[in-house]
């Protein structure tokens, strides 16, 4: 059941470029939210597992690693030109695409690692890519985000 989800997933996600290309551009915001609240529910699981505000439970963190890394690779396609219009996304975003870009690699690659991370139970690696995972998220929020 959980890799069917997650088939469904990578396949959406695959074809999420071409579908954004034809998207009305206050479609792009509700998508790129809609990531992201998925992505912040799983990352927060993990994150109070990390600092023990939960019980650690492997297989739920498993799932929330992998669910994240598949997730965090989604936003990306919805910042076209133009969508900076009733949303809290900067338009630095727009005037500083490449720094933008760059935080948001640094996201999805740091994201990528939390599945073997869980894997491993290593609970000081867990903890320490979940606090990378965080800054990641931070860093951007910081320039590219309104509050
Ligand atoms: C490269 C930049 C960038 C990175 C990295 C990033 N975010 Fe964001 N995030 C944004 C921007 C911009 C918005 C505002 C989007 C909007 O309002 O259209 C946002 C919005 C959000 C929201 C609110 C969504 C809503 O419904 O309004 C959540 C939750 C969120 N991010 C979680 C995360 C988490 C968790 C991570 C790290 C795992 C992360 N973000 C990494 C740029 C980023």
């Amino acid at each position: 059941m959980k890799k069917l989800a997650i088939a469904a997933l990578v396949t959406a996600a695959t074809a999420l470029p071409a579908l954004a290309q034809h998207m009305k551009l206050e479609d792009q915001v509700k998508y790129r939210r809609a990531a992201y609240d998925l992505l912040g529910l799983n990352f927060g699981s993990l994150s109070a597992m990390a600092q023990d505000k939960k019980p650690f439970d492997k297989e739920e963190a498993q799932s929330n690693a992998d669910f994240a890394a598949m997730l965090a690779t989604v936003p990306r396609h919805f910042f076209g030109e133009g969508t900076d219009k009733n949303t809290k996304a900067k338009p630095e975003i727009w005037t500083h695409r490449a720094d933008f870009d760059a935080k948001m690699d640094k996201m999805v690659g740091e994201a990528q690692k939390l599945p073997a991370a869980v894997r491993s139970g290593d609970m000081a690696a867990f903890r320490k890519q979940v606090a990378d995972v965080g800054h990641a998220c931070k860093s951007c929020h910081d320039d590219f985000r309104a509050k």
